[in-house]
């Protein structure tokens, strides 16, 4: 009864429904100085909920009040010890993991398909990384898991390793044995941290895999705006066990988040929660029926191949005919207004979630249909190679700080990246700073651009320059 509750929307909406005279920020004074035409188009009711920290409201940095009890129901609903909502995306939270675990050059060992703010996090936290390679299906050019296998193997040849750090799901929804990596990091008597961005709804319903929680992650990080229902860049920080110091996370949070925390997304957490504690089986079980319903009419459609590989359900990865994912995100745009979450070379990744109704299914369906309809029968890809991790010359941290010049693409190779290289989405880097530039790292990169790939990370997005270490 407790998970129905909403103790920080419910301040907020009582706040923001009193009568006063506010004499504080956001400058545009309860709705009142907001533009007109923003305000015709959004309503001043929302305007009238982005509050300051007033009293009434908690501090998120230092909760007494109706903050902390969102974030204690948040805590009982994911089964952590403690809850943190963060405002800043799992940005944050992956950043604050980081510099919660590690002591300026510490080593920490990270999957090589981290997204892109670990990267950020070792940076700030000064950490050393050791990468590790997932499982990789080269039939689908696509990274599986972290095997408890290879991060034995990793643990003994690195005995040094402060932290592990590993993402699952993945964006396509493949999960690792986080209970056996768990259970592996803690013989070692190191923590792990999991980020799971795309897991928020995990542990909730039985066709999902476990929760990271559930399989003993020390930290865990999810992205309760992209599987659940919160607003952009609302995300919580969970932990549990005794090996992570939470004053250490509390120390973390306030270096990667703002002193103006927004408050209508603090309520969409506190609301997302409360969704998904007490009909979030229901929900998810109408996405697993949405999603089994179309991955069994897309199976039946010659020009189309399903992935193998979704642990979540809710994922779908597909190919239609030859098309690249860009090619074919790029028609099912224009011509269906459907439009997928994640395009990429050989194939394209569409999230279906609790917001997903029946009918934008049958679009979904009709549009891939009609798309499939003139497309040859996809040919098994040539097996593609998993790059393999470029030699790091010089910490993330050197390299970021270090003298720079831009050299042509086609003359970098040999030299030391001073950036990081990363197609966005997914955010998974190709080349990090003080890593040194292969030529299959470029080959990677070509390709990405010359299908239609989006770079980010970088200051020449072309790709035509790159930032190089000038040592
Ligand atoms: C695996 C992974 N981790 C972290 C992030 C960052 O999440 P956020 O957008 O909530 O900051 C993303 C974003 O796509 C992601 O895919």
């Amino acid at each position: 009864m407790l998970q129905s509750k909403t103790p920080f929307l419910d301040a907020l909406k009582a706040e923001a429904n009193s009568s006063q005279t506010p004499f504080y920020f956001p400058g545009h004074k309860r709705g009142q100085g907001i533009a007109n035409p923003l305000k015709n188009w959004l309503g001043l009711e929302m305007f009238q909920g982005d509050l300051p920290e007033l009293p009434q409201l908690d501090n998120l940095f230092q909760p007494q009040g109706p903050i902390k009890a969102a974030q204690q129901l948040a805590a009982a609903a994911f089964g952590a010890k403690q809850t943190w909502f963060l405002t800043n995306g799992s940005t944050a939270g992956v950043i604050a993991a980081i510099l919660a675990t590690c002591n300026p050059g510490d080593k920490v060992l990270l999957a090589r398909n981290s997204h892109q703010c670990a990267i950020a996090g070792l940076i700030l936290a000064a950490a050393e990384p050791v990468f590790i390679q997932p499982d990789y299906d080269p039939q689908w050019d696509m990274v599986l898991s972290v095997t408890p296998e290879a991060l034995e193997a990793a643990l003994k040849q690195h005995s040094d390793i402060k932290a592990v750090l590993v993402v699952s799901p993945t964006y396509h929804g493949i999960c690792s044995d986080i209970a056996g990596l768990a259970a592996c990091c803690h013989r070692h008597g190191i923590p792990l941290i999991v980020d799971e961005a795309h897991g928020a709804h995990l542990g909730f319903h039985p066709q999902f895999p476990a929760s990271a929680l559930q399989g003993d992650a020390d930290l865990v990080v999810q992205s309760t705006h992209k599987s659940l229902t919160a607003l952009s860049q609302g995300a919580m920080l969970h932990y549990q066990g005794d090996r992570i110091s939470p004053d250490r996370i509390q120390a973390a949070l306030p270096l990667v988040q703002s002193t103006s925390p927004n408050s209508l997304i603090l309520a969409s957490l506190d609301m997302a929660r409360q969704q998904i504690a007490t009909e979030g089986y229901q929900q998810l079980q109408n996405c697993v029926e949405m999603a089994q319903r179309l991955r069994s009419h897309l199976s039946q459609l010659p020009s189309v191949a399903l992935s193998p590989h979704a642990d979540d359900p809710s994922r779908l990865t597909l190919r239609i005919g030859q098309l690249t994912g860009y090619a074919a995100d790029e028609q099912l745009t224009e011509h269906f207004g459907v439009i997928c979450e994640l395009p990429q070379l050989h194939h394209l990744t569409f999230a279906l979630t609790i917001g997903d109704r029946p009918p934008d299914g049958d679009r979904l369906l009709n549009a891939i249909s009609q798309l499939a309809q003139s497309a040859p029968i996809p040919s098994p890809l040539s097996s593609q190679d998993l790059s393999p991790i470029p030699p790091a010359i010089m910490t993330p941290r050197q390299a970021h700080f270090a003298p720079k010049k831009r050299l042509l693409f086609h003359n970098s190779p040999g030299e030391i990246c001073g950036e990081l290289i990363c197609p966005y989405p997914p955010g998974i880097p190709i080349l990090i700073p003080g890593e040194r530039i292969t030529e299959t790292a470029l080959i990677h990169l070509k390709e990405t651009l010359a299908a239609g790939g989006v770079l980010t990370g970088c200051q020449d997005t072309s790709g035509e320059f790159l930032s190089v270490v000038d040592w």
